[in-house]
């Protein structure tokens, strides 16, 4: 059997994760899986059921019947498009505390590893390298400044019209950062064989090239 391409790619929020992602994706013609998108997704539908957070036998009740479906990048909950309210700050000031509930971690896992049994995929995440796709050869960890990855999210919300105090949404990154990195199960970490880049000083393009050429190297 021919291997599949799996490529996995970790590093906090405001890394660049995504962006990168999507567009190696469309260069090499595969499928990609925002995965944080998954855990924004599962916050919603918590937050909808008015269910408290602390409560981890309603949140598994609910959790193990959701029903969530990703189609080039448009996100379905119950079958309603929520692509633009999964990214609500409501849902980003919450998601990493839904993020480390074991169940909630165990049933998407499942989920991502089916989607990567049968096609090839770039998914990008927090535990990915080190869990969801262990065995990838292709391995990689974004990385930032806390400065310079609050400022990529204060701009992206400046330019959606949302009016945000910088100083708030460095503190926000910062309490995120450390929910996902100290969590129990399968916490922000980079994977030992996981090449490492800081996108500080890169362009989007320039980390793109740079993913793609070492892809091309380890498939070789
Ligand atoms: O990448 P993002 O900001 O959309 O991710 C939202 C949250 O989900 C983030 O706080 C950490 C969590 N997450 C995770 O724990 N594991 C993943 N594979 C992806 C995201």
């Amino acid at each position: 059997m021919v291997n599949m391409l799996k490529i996995a790619i970790d590093g906090p929020a405001g890394s660049g994760k995504s962006t990168v992602s999507k567009i190696i994706a469309e260069k090499l013609n595969i499928n990609y899986l925002d995965t944080g998108a998954m855990y924004r997704m599962c916050t919603l539908k918590i937050l909808n059921k008015n269910i408290n957070l602390d409560d981890e036998n309603k949140i598994t009740e609910i959790i193990d019947k959701i029903d969530i479906k990703m189609e080039n990048n448009v996100f379905y909950l119950d079958n309603k498009d929520v692509s633009e309210q999964i990214r609500d700050e409501k849902i980003s000031k919450n998601v990493s505390k839904v993020a480390a509930i074991k169940f909630v971690r165990e049933k998407m896992v499942d989920i991502q590893r089916e989607i990567a049994s049968n096609a090839d995929v770039i998914m990008d995440g927090r535990d990915i390298g080190t869990h969801v796709l262990k065995e990838s050869k292709n391995k990689f960890f974004l990385n930032a400044s806390i400065e310079v990855r609050a400022l990529r999210r204060y701009e992206e919300l400046i330019n959606k019209g949302v009016n945000v105090i910088k100083e708030e949404i460095i503190k926000d990154i910062a309490k995120r950062d450390k929910l996902d990195s100290e969590r129990e199960f399968f916490p922000l970490i980079k994977a030992d064989d996981a090449v490492e880049i800081d996108t500080s000083g890169l362009n989007i393009n320039e980390v793109v090239d740079l993913i793609i050429s070492k892809i091309g190297e380890k498939n070789d």
